[in-house]
C-alpha cells in the first residue's frame, strides 16, 4: 500500500506535462498515447509532424467518406501520400482511430465495426509517433518500432522508405477517387522493378520495355536482394541496377514523392513551396500511349501529346466516355474462311501482345494469307526489319499509333464494311467519365418511378418483412409508401437514367453518388456498404433479363449479410 502511494507521486508531474502539452498545443501534437483516439468530427483532430511536413488524420471527401491518412500538409489539395484501407472508406459521423489499451491502432466506423487494424496487440505499445519522414509509427519501449505506415505504402514512396520485394505501389482508380487501380509498380519474380497494368480483361507488363530482356534494358536479375530506395537529394537506386536522378536533383530541402499514378506512369514529383503545386522531376514513360490498358479492347492510343483513344475503322466505341470498356466490332466474329473479306491498313499502329504466330523473313503476302486462313486472326502487325516480321494477332489490346513506330498493322475487315480510305485516328480523352447531362444526381424518389417501381415494392415488402425498412426510408429519402405507386404515366426513362448512373459510377470506382441519394436528414449517420447494397439489389431487381434479376433467397441472403 505504502510502497504504490510512493511511486504514483513522482509520476504526478510527467503526467501533469503531459495534459499541459495537450492543453498548449491540442491541435499540434505528433503523437497519440495508449488510450486516446482521433475523431472524424474534429478537423483539428491531427497529428503534424514536428517540422510539420506531414499530417495524419481523417481526410475527407464528400459528405460521408473519410479515409485515415498521411498526406503533405503544404501542398494544395493535401496530397495524400498514405490510407489505412483506400477500398473501406469511414462514415463522417462516429468514425474513429484509436490507439487501445491493448497496443493495436484501430479504424472503427460508426457502428464501432472496425475497418482496419494494425497487428500490435502488446503490452510493450507506448505511443503511436508521426515522424518527419512522413513515416507513422507506434513505438515500444526504448523508442523500438512495432508497426509503421512505410511498411505498407499505398501509391507513394517517400524519401528514405525502403521498397522491398514485399512493395507494391498500386495506383489510384482514377482522379478522384482513392480505390485502387490497376496500374502497379513492384519487384517482379525475376527480380526486375516492373510496371504492370492488372485489369479486368488482361495483364501486361509495359516498363521496362516488354520486348526486351532484363540485360538489354539496362537491369539485372541475378541481385535477388530486391531492394531500393531514393534520398532527399533526389537520387534513386535498386538492387536490379535502376537508377535515375530528380531534374532538380541535389536541393535536399526539396519535398519529393515518387507515385504510381492513376494514368499509368511513374512520376517523381517536387513541391514547390510557394505554389503548393507539384513538378515533375523524373517519370518512367515521356509517352503515356505506351501504358498498356490505356483505351481498352481494340481501341488505339494516339498521343496528341496528352493521350486520346479512337477507335479503328470497322469499330464503334463500346460505352460512349467509357474507354475501359473499348470498342465493339461492327460485323458479327468471327470471320471464317468462306466470308469474303479485306485488310484495312493502320500506318504507325500496333497492338502489343496475343500474336498467334510470330514469323521473320516473311513476305507481306505470305503473312495476309496467315491470316486470312485462320478464322482466329484479327489482324497482322507488319514490320519490314529483318526482311519482314509478321505478327498475326488474336487479340487487339494496347493499341497504340506512334510516328516513331515504323510498322503497319493490317485490319481484317468483312468487305461488306464501309471504310474510308485513310483512317482518321482523333479519338477523346482516355479518362472514365460520368455523362455531363448528369452532373446533379438526382435520387430514385425524385424520379418518376412508376413502370418498375412494382419491384421496387416487392423488395421493400420483404425488406420490411426482415426487419430493414429503415434502410430503405435511408436510400429514399422518402417512405417508398409516398412513391406514386397507383396510376401515372409509365415513365421507364427516369428509373433508367438513375440505374445507368449508378452502373457507370460504379464501374468508374465512384462512391459520391452513394451520399447524394441518401436522406439529408441522416446528417450522414449511415453505412455506406448498406446503402450501397440496397441500391445494387434494387438495380438487379429491375434488370430487364428477368434470368439475371436474383431470387428472393439471394436477395434476402444479401440483406442478411450487408448488416456488417
Ligand atoms: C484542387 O482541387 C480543385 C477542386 O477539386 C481542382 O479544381 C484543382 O485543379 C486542384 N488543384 C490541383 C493542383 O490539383
Ligand atoms: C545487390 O543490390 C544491393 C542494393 O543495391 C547492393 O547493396 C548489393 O551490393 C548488390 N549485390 C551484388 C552482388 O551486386
Ligand atoms: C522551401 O522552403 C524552405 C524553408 O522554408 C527552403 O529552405 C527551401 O529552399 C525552399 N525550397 C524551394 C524549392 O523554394
Ligand atoms: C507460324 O507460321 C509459319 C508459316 O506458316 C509456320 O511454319 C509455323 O509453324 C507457325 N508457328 C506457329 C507457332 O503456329
Ligand atoms: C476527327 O477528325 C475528323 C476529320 O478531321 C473530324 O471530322 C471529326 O470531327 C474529328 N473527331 C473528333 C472526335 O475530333
Ligand atoms: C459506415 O458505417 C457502416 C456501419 O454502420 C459501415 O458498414 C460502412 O462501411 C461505413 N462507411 C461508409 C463510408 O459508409
Amino acid at each position: 500500500m505504502r510502497s504504490s502511494q510512493t511511486s504514483t507521486h513522482p509520476k504526478l508531474p510527467s503526467f501533469l506535462a503531459v495534459f499541459f502539452l495537450f492543453l498548449s498545443t491540442s491541435n499540434a501534437r505528433n503523437f497519440l498515447l495508449r488510450g486516446s483516439s482521433l475523431s472524424v468530427e474534429d478537423d483539428s483532430d491531427i497529428l503534424i509532424s514536428p517540422d510539420k511536413t506531414f499530417s495524419c488524420g481523417f481526410y475527407g471527401m464528400g459528405q460521408n467518406t473519410y479515409w485515415f491518412s498521411i498526406w503533405f500538409t503544404n501542398s494544395r489539395n493535401r496530397t495524400v501520400v498514405w490510407m489505412a484501407d483506400r477500398d473501406r472508406p469511414a462514415n463522417g459521423t462516429g468514425s474513429r482511430v484509436s490507439l487501445r489499451g491493448d497496443g493495436s491502432m484501430v479504424l472503427t466506423d460508426v457502428d464501432g465495426s472496425i475497418i482496419w487494424e494494425t497487428n500490435t496487440n502488446s503490452n510493450d505499445v507506448r505511443m503511436a509517433e508521426l515522424l518527419d519522414t512522413g513515416n507513422l509509427v507506434i513505438k515500444g519501449p526504448g523508442d523500438k518500432i512495432l508497426w509503421q505506415s512505410f511498411d505498407s505504402p499505398t501509391d507513394t514512396l517517400l524519401p528514405n522508405q525502403l521498397f522491398t520485394k514485399s512493395t507494391n505501389l498500386i495506383s489510384r482508380l482514377h482522379e478522384g477517387s482513392y480505390a485502387s487501380g490497376y496500374f502497379s509498380f513492384f519487384f517482379d519474380t525475376d527480380n526486375v522493378l516492373r510496371l504492370k497494368y492488372d485489369g479486368p480483361d488482361i495483364s501486361s507488363i509495359y516498363w521496362p520495355k516488354p520486348y526486351l530482356n532484363a540485360f538489354q534494358n539496362g537491369r539485372t536479375n541475378y541481385n535477388t536482394s530486391r531492394i531500393a530506395v531514393y534520398d532527399e537529394m533526389g537520387h534513386f537506386v535498386s538492387s536490379d541496377r535502376l537508377q535515375f536522378i530528380a531534374s532538380d536533383m541535389g536541393m535536399s530541402r526539396i519535398k519529393r514523392r515518387l507515385t504510381m499514378d492513376h494514368d499509368g506512369n511513374l512520376r517523381l514529383y517536387s513541391l514547390n513551396n510557394d505554389t503548393g503545386l507539384w513538378v515533375t522531376s523524373w517519370e518512367a514513360l515521356s509517352q503515356l500511349c505506351k501504358v498498356h490498358g490505356v483505351c481498352g479492347r481494340y481501341a488505339i492510343c494516339v498521343n496528341t501529346p496528352e493521350p486520346k483513344c479512337s477507335c479503328p475503322p470497322g469499330y464503334e466505341i463500346t460505352e460512349p466516355s467509357n474507354w475501359n470498356k473499348g470498342c465493339k466490332p461492327l460485323f458479327n466474329e468471327p470471320l471464317f474462311q468462306s466470308q469474303r473479306v479485306k485488310f484495312v491498313e493502320l500506318p504507325h499502329v500496333d497492338y502489343w501482345g496475343f500474336d498467334l504466330n510470330s514469323t521473320k523473313s516473311f513476305s507481306i503476302d505470305s503473312c495476309k494469307s496467315l491470316c486470312l486462313r485462320d478464322y482466329r486472326c484479327k489482324a497482322f502487325s507488319y514490320r519490314l526489319t529483318g526482311e519482314g516480321s509478321c505478327y498475326t494477332k488474336s487479340e487487339l489490346f494496347n493499341g497504340y499509333q506512334s510516328p516513331g513506330f515504323e510498322g503497319k498493322i493490317y485490319l481484317k475487315l468483312p468487305v461488306t464494311v464501309e471504310t474510308s480510305q485513310l483512317a482518321i485516328l482523333n479519338g477523346t480523352d482516355p479518362v472514365c467519365r460520368s455523362d455531363g447531362s448528369e452532373t446533379v444526381i438526382r435520387s430514385p424518389s425524385m424520379y418518376n418511378i412508376s413502370a418498375k417501381r412494382m419491384r421496387w415494392v416487392y423488395l421493400y415488402a420483404f425488406a420490411s418483412a426482415i426487419g430493414f425498412i429503415e434502410l430503405l426510408f435511408v436510400v429514399s429519402g422518402i417512405p417508398l409508401s409516398n412513391w406514386d405507386i397507383e396510376g401515372g404515366e409509365e415513365n421507364e426513362s427516369d428509373i433508367t437514367g438513375f440505374v445507368r448512373m449508378v452502373e457507370r459510377k460504379t464501374q468508374c470506382g465512384e462512391d459520391s453518388w452513394i451520399d447524394e441519394i441518401v436522406d439529408p436528414r441522416l446528417n450522414g449517420q449511415f453505412s455506406r456498404n448498406q446503402a450501397r447494397t440496397i441500391v445494387q439489389l434494387g438495380i438487379s431487381c429491375v434488370e430487364e433479363d428477368r434470368k439475371k434479376r436474383p431470387t428472393m433467397d439471394l436477395v434476402v441472403q444479401a440483406l442478411l449479410e450487408c448488416q456488417y
